[in-house]
């Protein structure tokens, strides 16, 4: 992972946002950079932070922070995986369940990354998924019987205070009905596949940031 290629993914990505726009801020290191230079900007703008750590970040940086409303003009974002379909895996951070709904929520949504996280096919990186505590034993259970190898993330909720299981699934897995069956267990509150969510993504290597749209270089 190359912090300065993050950096500069980061700073591309930016250049997208416009006075006046609702703009969601995702999780992890990555992102952490977009919120920094967001606040240095001073743009007229206001927030939804996808996890309280971003929210922090927000503030201290003085940007204003709304509650979700329906629609968010532009979220910006960063991923464990991303391949060349625009599928994506998030979740290392346990922020997967709000990026889910503030990424679906958005008009656009951006992940920016460093070129490590770009994959031809999405599936080496563990699937999370946030999980009822009250049902993990339960949910557990399911994910196994789906083929998934499952680790309980230890020591670790999410803002939700709920659990997190890392899910490992054999390579040739159908990621497109794996998460349809995930979305189908009572318990599971959500997951780690990002499948149709990301409009375009800014991946930076040595300096050098690419920027790949959906629908003009896949599907
Ligand atoms: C947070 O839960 C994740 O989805 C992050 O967006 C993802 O893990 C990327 O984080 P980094 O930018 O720190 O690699």
């Amino acid at each position: 992972m190359n912090e300065s290629d993050k950096r500069a993914a980061a700073l591309a990505a930016i250049e997208e946002v416009r006075p006046g726009m609702v703009v969601g801020l995702g999780t992890g290191s990555t992102a952490a950079f977009a919120i920094a230079a967001l606040g240095e900007r001073r743009l007229d703008i206001r927030a939804v932070p996808t996890s309280l750590a971003s929210a922090a970040l927000a503030r201290a940086a003085g940007i204003a922070l709304i509650d979700l409303p329906a629609q968010i003009d532009l979220t910006i974002d960063g991923a464990d995986e991303i391949d060349s379909r625009f599928r994506a895996i998030k979740g290392a951070g346990g922020a997967m369940l709000r990026e889910k709904v503030v990424a679906s929520a958005s008009i656009r949504m951006i992940v920016i990354a460093d070129s490590s996280k770009r994959v031809d096919t999405i599936g080496v990186a563990p699937i999370p998924v946030e999980v009822l505590p009250f049902a993990q034993a339960f949910v557990a259970a399911r994910l196994a019987a789906l083929g998934g190898t499952v680790t309980p993330r230890t020591g670790f909720v999410s803002d939700q205070a709920n659990p997190i299981l890392d899910c490992r699934f054999p390579p040739d897995v159908d990621h497109a009905l794996l998460a349809a069956h995930i979305a189908q267990i009572p318990g599971a509150l959500g997951h780690g596949l990002f499948l149709s969510e990301v409009s375009a993504v800014y991946i930076a290597e040595n300096g050098v940031v690419t920027r790949l749209e959906r629908g003009r270089t896949a599907d």
